[in-house]
C-alpha cells in the first residue's frame, strides 16, 4: 500500500473535498498497516483490526475505539479531569525549576511524560515504577525521528532500527535494539491491563474507554500492551516538541514575553482570597478564549512547526472536486509543510513567525496541524489546554534565558517520519530559569475554570 502512486493535495478547496470523501479516501487503513508495524502486535489482533476496518459491513474494532477515544477527550468533565491530573503532577516539576538549569528539550521529555501517563493511566501508570520506560518510550519513539535522552551511537541505531521496525522484516534480527524497547514498553501495558478492574482502576475516561473496546473484542492483554506503544506515540510523540517550541519562541521575544504576562495578569489570573494574597490561581478553561495573544502563539507555532502529512488511501476509483480521477489502490498525501507556508495563503510572511498572525480570521481548512476531517485528532483540546496552561505557568512565574548569554536561539527540527507531525529540535539548547522577583514567596494553584 506504501509502494503505489501518490496524490499530493495541498488546495484548500481539494483539501476539503478531500475531508467529504472520508469513505472512499480513508484513514483508517493507515492505522492498521502503520499501527502494525509499530506496535508489533499479532496476527489474530490483525485480523480483529482489520475486520470492518472501513465499515464496510458496519461497525468494527478500529471505528469502535475511535468513537470511544472521541467521546473520551472531548470538551466536558472527563477532559477537565485528565487535564487537572496532568497539570497538579506538572507542578512538583515546575515548582524545582527555581533558579535551574535544564536541557529544556530533554526536560520537557521528561515532565510531560510522566505527567501526561500520570493523567492518563492513574497512579498504577507503568512509567511511575520502572524509569527505564521512559527511556523505551523514546527509543521507540526517536526510532520515528532521532533522539536526544540518548547517545550518538543509540541515536544512529534509532534511526537504523525506525526504519527496519516500518518494514516489518524479522525485527527481532533486524532491528533489535528497537524491537527490545517496544517489546519492554508493551510488557509493562500488558501487566497494567491484566491488573485493570472497570470501573475500579483509577484512570481517565480514555483509558477505560481503550480497556473496554480491546477486551469487548477478544484483544488479549498482551496485544493490549502492544497496542499501548502506538497510543503512547499519538499521546506524546507531537505534544513534547509543541511545548518546548512554545517556550523557546515565547521566550526569545522579549516583547511576546511581555505582552503574554499582561494579558494573564488582566485575563486569568486571581487573588480570591484577600487573606491570602500569596496564593494566587490560574484559570485554565477559559484562558483559549480569554488570552487570544497565548492562543495564537500556540496555532501559530503549529502553523510553523507541524510538517507532517495527513494521508488516506483510495479505496475506490473517485472523481476529485469533480476535477480529478484518483485511482483507487493509491495514495493520497497533504503535506501540512507545504500548505502551512503558501503565501497566497498567509501572506507575504508566511514562512515567519508572527505569534500575532492569529488574532485576526485565517483559511483554517488550510491549517492542518491536527488534521481534517472524520479523522480529526481527538487529542487537540487536551494538548491545547495542557500547553496554554503549562506555557502560562511558566512564562508567570520565571524568567528564562540560555545559559550562554546569548539570544535564545530556535533549533532547526529534524527531518520528516511517518509517524509525527511536529518534529523534534536537532539539538537541545540550555538553558537557565529564574524566579521573578514579584513571584518569590507566592504559592501557585489553579482552577479549572
Ligand atoms: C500537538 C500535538 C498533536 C498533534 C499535532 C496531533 C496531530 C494529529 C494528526 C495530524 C492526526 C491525524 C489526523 C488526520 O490525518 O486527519 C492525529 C490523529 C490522532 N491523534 Fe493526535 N495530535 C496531537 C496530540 C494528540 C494527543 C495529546 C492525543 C491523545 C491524548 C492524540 C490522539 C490522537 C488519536 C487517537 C488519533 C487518531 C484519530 C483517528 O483514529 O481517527 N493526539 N493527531
Amino acid at each position: 500500500m506504501l509502494n503505489g502512486k501518490v496524490y499530493i493535495v495541498t488546495s484548500p478547496t481539494l483539501v476539503s473535498a478531500v475531508n467529504r470523501s472520508s469513505k472512499v479516501l480513508a484513514f483508517n487503513p493507515f492505522i492498521a498497516q502503520l499501527g502494525k508495524r509499530i506496535t508489533g502486535h499479532d496476527e489474530t489482533t490483525s485480523r480483529i483490526v482489520q475486520h470492518n476496518l472501513n465499515g464496510e459491513n458496519g461497525s468494527g474494532y478500529v471505528i469502535e475505539v475511535h468513537d470511544a477515544i472521541v467521546t473520551a477527550l472531548a470538551p466536558g468533565k472527563n477532559l477537565e479531569k485528565m487535564t487537572e491530573a496532568m497539570l497538579w503532577e506538572a507542578s512538583a516539576y515546575l515548582d524545582k525549576l527555581k533558579d535551574q538549569e535544564v536541557d529544556l528539550f530533554g526536560w520537557t521529555q521528561q515532565m510531560v511524560t510522566m505527567c501526561s501517563t500520570r493523567a492518563i493511566y492513574g497512579p498504577k501508570n507503568p512509567f511511575n515504577s520502572d524509569p527505564n520506560l521512559t527511556t523505551a518510550f523514546w527509543f521507540v519513539a526517536a526510532s520515528c525521528n532521532g533522539d536526544y535522552c540518548c547517545s550518538d551511537f543509540i541515536r544512529r541505531q534509532f534511526d537504523r532500527d525506525l526504519n527496519l521496525l516500518l518494514l516489518d522484516l524479522a525485527p527481532q534480527i533486524l532491528a533489535p535494539k528497537g524491537n527490545r524497547a517496544r517489546l519492554t514498553l508493551a510488557g509493562a501495558f500488558q501487566q497494567y491491563f491484566e491488573n485493570f478492574v472497570p470501573g475500579r482502576t483509577p484512570c481517565s475516561a480514555m483509558a477505560q474507554a481503550r480497556y473496554t473496546t480491546n477486551t469487548h473484542h477478544g484483544i488479549t492483554s498482551l496485544n493490549q500492551g502492544r497496542l499501548e506503544v502506538g497510543t503512547l506515540l499519538g499521546i506524546l510523540a507531537n505534544t513534547i516538541p509543541t511545548l518546548f517550541y512554545m517556550l523557546v519562541r515565547i521566550y526569545s521575544d522579549p516583547i511576546l514575553v511581555q505582552d503574554i504576562r499582561a494579558e494573564l495578569e488582566t485575563t486569568s489570573v486571581s487573588t480570591p482570597d484577600p487573606s491570602e494574597p500569596t496564593t494566587r490561581y490560574l484559570r485554565i478553561l477559559s484562558m483559549r478564549e480569554n488570552c487570544s495573544l497565548l492562543h495564537s502563539t500556540f496555532q501559530e507555532l503549529l502553523r510553523l512547526h507541524a510538517r507532517g502529512a495527513s494521508a488516506r488511501f483510495i479505496r475506490e476509483d473517485i472523481m476529485l472536486d469533480g476535477q480529478y480521477l484518483l485511482k483507487k489502490g493509491m495514495v493520497v498525501q497533504m503535506p501540512m509543510a507545504v500548505m502551512h507556508s503558501d503565501s497566497t495563503i498567509w501572506g507575504a510572511d508566511a514562512t515567519e513567525f508572527q505569534p500575532r498572525r492569529f488574532l485576526n480570521k485565517h483559511n483554517l481548512v488550510a491549517y492542518r496541524p491536527f488534521g481534517g476531517g472524520a479523522s480529526l485528532c481527538p487529542g487537540r483540546h487536551f494538548v491545547t489546554l495542557e500547553t496554554l496552561a503549562l506555557a502560562a505557568c511558566m512564562v508567570l512565574r520565571y524568567d528564562m534565558a540560555s545559559v550562554d548569554g546569548e539570544p535564545l536561539h530556535i533549533p532547526t527540527q529534524k527531518q520528516e517520519s511517518l509517524a509525527t507531525n511536529v518534529f523534534p529540535p536537532e539539538h537541545d539548547v540550555r538553558v537557565r530559569f529564574k524566579e521573578r522577583e514579584n513571584c518569590k514567596n507566592v504559592t501557585w494553584s489553579f482552577t479549572m475554570s
